[in-house]
């Protein structure tokens, strides 16, 4: 299949010389080709200039994209989107004054999200899954990472796995894949967390390897879930099985899991709602991507990650959604990278580098997604007709998708 789309207003995020991520002040520039052509095909991005050196290319399907910004698809690298059933209940508990501590306290939190999804078949599962990944891939997502950490038994969790693995099986978005099983430590184990450590282990760990269901590693390291030491342990038996940390830390409290993600080597670290100078010095010169997820704080109302503060030390930054039915219901990743304009005061051009390459780093696809560059992915939005590219996050509410290509499959069906 052959897509050529012509008299592109404006392609974002054109890199001839593809770059891995970005990092403080390069993240201030988004390269650009104004009146603009892309060539697709077979699933790649074949070619791209200028409107006035156009050649003469054969087509299956011609988009005149006239008055239309064009961009990569977004790279949402931190999702929980396979679960079962939602927590809207909660969500009313915390307006009438309930904090989100005191919700998981009481066995509500993820303890509840887990006892729903063990009693969900795997069919059911994929298919509430299923709903949530098409309306992602329409609102301009073509590459997410999914955890697990909602089944917390062995069977449940390698039944999240599996949904998640088909669901990139089954669909042209690229699904990255992460083991979450202490996520939280369940009501079998109640005042025995290292019992449910080795669990983790000796039980799931070696079949979640021996199925090859996870390319990533995770853990939730925070006060009343799992210790810096408890991370220290999983992560060295982890490594054991090759799987990559990408870890939840300093979403409440800043207890030194930075240091500890760093330490191994760990391609992200996630949320820094809390973030000390010691987690900053701990970052500068390794190969680990902060990220932060903005549609988390709004909804729960707790602070943004000091997104300024990173990048003007010299960091990267990658923006995602944690799209989880807790502390985040949303998907969104428009959404996120006007929040983070919004909220966290980084500039269109941050936003959309974090949101796309940086993204794409953070699930370590950024050599196959994450800009415009040829052999990449054909994975791109098509806006409306818009007046630029920072109207993106200006207009925050409105969808301003006209059509998703993911993979050279097109998303929306226009009547
Ligand atoms: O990333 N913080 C830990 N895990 C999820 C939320 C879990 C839940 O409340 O279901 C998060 O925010
Ligand atoms: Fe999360």
């Amino acid at each position: 299949m052959k897509i050529l789309l012509t008299h592109i207003k404006e392609l974002l995020q054109v890199r001839d010389t593809p770059v891995e991520r970005l990092c403080g002040d390069q993240m201030k520039t988004l390269p650009t080709i104004k009146n603009a052509w892309l060539y697709l095909v077979d699933g790649k991005i074949d070619n791209y200039g200028t409107m006035d050196a156009l050649p003469n290319l054969e087509a299956d399907k011609l988009i005149n994209c006239s008055g239309r910004t064009v961009l990569p698809t977004w790279c949402d690298s931190h999702s929980h989107l396979v679960y079962a059933g939602n927590r809207e209940q909660e969500f009313v508990d915390r307006i009438n004054g309930l904090s989100y501590q005191e919700i998981a306290a009481n066995g509500g939190g993820i303890i509840h999200s887990a006892k729903k999804l063990q009693a969900t078949s795997e069919q059911d599962l994929f298919s509430q899954s299923e709903n949530r990944l098409n309306e992602v891939m329409r609102l301009g997502t073509g590459a997410i990472e999914i955890k697990s950490g909602y089944g917390l038994t062995l069977d449940a969790e390698l039944k999240m796995l599996k949904v998640a693995k088909k669901l990139g099986e089954k669909h042209p978005i690229k699904v990255q894949t992460t083991f979450l099983g202490a996520h939280a430590v369940p009501p079998e184990f109640k005042n025995n967390k290292q019992g449910y450590l080795d669990h983790i282990c000796n039980d799931m760990l070696p079949k979640v390897a021996d199925e090859k269901l996870a390319t990533f590693i995770d853990i939730f390291c925070e006060k009343g879930y799992f210790t810096v030491a408890d991370t220290y342990q999983l992560l060295a038996v982890a490594k054991k099985y090759n799987l990559i940390p990408k870890i939840h830390v300093n979403q409440f409290n800043a207890i030194g899991g930075v240091e500890a993600g760093v330490q191994h080597q760990a391609l992200s670290v996630d949320h820094l709602e809390v973030l000390t100078d010691n987690d900053l010095l701990a970052l500068k010169g390794s190969k680990t991507m902060p990220v932060a997820l903005p549609s988390c704080s709004y909804f729960l109302s707790i602070p943004y990650t000091p997104a300024r503060k990173i990048i003007d030390a010299g960091l990267p930054l990658a923006l995602a959604t944690d799209y989880n039915p807790g502390s985040t219901p949303s998907g969104n990743m428009n959404f996120v990278v006007a929040t983070a304009c919004i909220k966290m005061k980084l500039t269109p051009e941050e936003a959309i580098n974090a949101a796309t390459i940086n993204g794409a780093y953070a699930m370590d696809i950024s050599g196959s997604h994450g800009s415009i560059s040829k052999g990449k992915s054909a994975s791109v939005i098509i806006t409306k007709e818009i007046p630029s590219y920072a109207y993106l996050p200006y207009s925050f509410g409105s969808n301003l998708i006209e059509q998703v290509i993911i993979n050279g499959q097109l998303m929306i069906k226009k009547i």
